[in-house]
């Protein structure tokens, strides 16, 4: 299958996922999350605001504030094209829906956190299979963004996916600039490559 077919089967999929399946697969994720958030104090971990049928991720977010963690936010570049920057995001923080219809904090310089400073990524994907790779919705951001850190040799940040059971697949046809994950939670399991 095509990357576009695959990206459409699977959205189809999590789409399809009833609103009480959606409320069981978000607190089933809990115990995977705290797995992989565990051993980190006063950590910098960016997540993401969940649409299209992704796993909802506002819970997720106030379970690691409560741990006292920071988080960011994905903000779209203002001049850096298809790249994004990680800004920090509390209760109060101004907000606003981007081009894609996406709420991301307004943007304020001094919020915002190097990539290289983040302890974890938490990356949204449409994909994956059973070698850690990644399918995204097809503008390619988090590839983008990534793609100088991937070629150093990388320590930090973690990059860990979060996807619904039903998302994974057997093998992606990936590309050359196609960042691959690490680690992905599932409600199900907690995968490690
Ligand atoms: N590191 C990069 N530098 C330049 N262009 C990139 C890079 N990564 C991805 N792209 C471009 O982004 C587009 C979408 O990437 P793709 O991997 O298909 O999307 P996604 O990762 O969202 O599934 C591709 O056409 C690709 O050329
Ligand atoms: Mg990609």
């Amino acid at each position: 299958m095509k990357r576009s077919e695959i990206r459409d089967l699977v959205r189809k999929k999590r789409n399809a996922l009833t609103q009480k399946e959606q409320k069981l697969a978000a607190e089933t994720i809990k115990l995977n999350l705290s797995q992989v958030v565990n051993g980190y104090k006063n950590a910098k971990i960016a997540l993401y605001l969940s649409n299209d049928g992704e796993l909802n991720t506002a819970k997720l977010i106030e379970l690691i504030q409560k741990d006292n963690h920071e988080i960011y936010l994905p903000v779209l570049h203002p001049f850096k094209s298809g790249n994004l920057l990680f800004q920090k995001y509390e209760k109060n923080s101004p907000m606003k829906a981007n081009r894609y219809g996406i709420f991301e904090p307004e943007l304020n310089c001094s919020h915002v956190c190097p990539v290289s400073e983040l302890d974890i990524i938490f990356t949204p994907l449409v994909a994956f299979d059973d070698s850690g790779n990644r399918l995204g919705m097809g503008g390619g951001f988090y590839d983008r963004t990534l793609a100088k850190f991937y070629r150093e040799n990388w320590q930090k940040p973690q990059l860990i996916g979060i996807a619904h059971n039903c998302q994974k697949v057997d093998k992606l046809p990936i590309e050359s600039w196609d960042v691959p994950l690490k680690t992905i939670i599932t409600p199900e399991k907690l995968y490690r490559w």
